[in-house]
């Protein structure tokens, strides 16, 4: 355990000195160093992220101290610490739930290390604690999936739809924006019934526990699953067939993410919806990094570009996602 902590330390401080391998390839020569908390492995989505911002940073020849905090805020927090120890010129962070950083955040601003924000945002009363956040629009994932939903109750001539919901990590923002897009959109049509809502906390083996729970509660009376992620999507398939049910015909599936393993399983028939989440905030990350060390401007909120990818399109025709 020590020699496998000391291994690590020593390719940090490695990385650090040598600047990070910068070669042929780089897109400039900043010599920043980044200091970088992730939330975890929790999901194929959150591994194809850490690889992007890994590869992204090799390419624009960025220093990176990536420090895996397993889905635990403490971690996240002694991890910023070291950052700011190691004096390094931004500190970017995924924060796994949104409240209780002002203190930390608070001394990355004493020490003047500007703090980026990336996939996730934190709840504050204070200001300037973050210069932006370079994630996607949840709201508006949540509001693409309720759409879906709508679309497909009035093209099955459904009166009445009975939902139930498996969310993300209570008190982050995806769990908290996704599902308040969601709700808000179908609030107005009277024909949906939100029968419950479960922490599913973004986990394969979670989903599959939230949806035998609501088949022994409510059976063959749900007429959709709305899945705040893949992984979660990918544990509660196998229980309704379990169940003696077809999923994607006898209960419509919503997902979220867009990963590779989801997209074949809706070319399958078995998920009806997936609302694109990208993974890939990488490039964005190194050039907004790049222009905070230039002391240029940078935009507050910078969301990508998402589709929704569904049985109303030719799924055949939905290209490699990457992970
Ligand atoms: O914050 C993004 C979410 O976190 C993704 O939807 C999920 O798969 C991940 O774990």
């Amino acid at each position: 355990m020590f020699r496998k902590r000391l291994c690590v330390i020593s390719l940090v401080l490695l990385l650090v000195l040598t600047g990070c391998g910068k070669g042929g390839e780089e897109k400039g020569d900043t010599r920043l160093v980044l200091g970088f908390s992730q939330i975890g492995s929790e999901s194929a989505w959150r591994i194809g992220n850490t690889r992007d911002i890994e590869e992204q940073a090799a390419a624009y020849g960025i220093g990176l101290m990536l420090e895996n905090a397993n889905q635990k805020q403490e971690n996240q927090i002694a991890a910023i610490r070291r950052f700011i120890a190691y004096k390094v010129d931004a500190i970017v962070f995924s924060p796994v739930v949104e409240e209780g950083w002002d203190n930390v955040l608070l001394e990355a601003k004493d020490a003047g290390i500007p703090v980026i924000l990336v996939d996730r945002d934190i709840n504050t009363e204070q200001e300037g604690l973050t210069t932006c956040l370079i994630g996607a629009d949840f709201y508006k994932e949540g509001v693409m999936a309720a759409e879906y939903l709508i679309r497909k109750a009035d093209s099955l001539g459904l009166e009445h739809v009975n939902i139930v919901e498996i969310t993300g990590t209570e008190h982050s923002t995806p769990m908290r924006q996704r599902q308040a897009g969601f709700m808000d959109t179908i609030a107005g049509d009277p024909r949906m019934n939100v029968l419950e809502s479960i922490d599913g906390d973004f986990l394969k083996s979670r989903g599959a526990e939230c949806m035998r729970y609501y088949l022994q509660k409510y059976g063959d009376t749900i007429d959709i699953v709305f899945s705040h992620n893949d992984e979660m999507t990918i544990g509660a398939l196998p229980e309704i067939e379990k169940a003696g049910l077809v999923p994607g015909r006898d209960i419509i599936i919503i997902s979220i993410d867009g990963g590779q393993e989801a997209i074949d399983v809706l070319k399958e028939g078995k998920i009806n919806c997936v609302v694109e989440c990208t993974p890939k905030l990488g490039k964005e990350l190194m050039e907004t990094a790049i222009k905070l060390k230039n002391g240029e401007k940078v935009e507050p909120v910078i969301h990508p570009v998402e589709q929704v990818f569904s049985d109303e399109i030719n799924v055949s025709a939905i290209a490699p996602r990457g992970y």
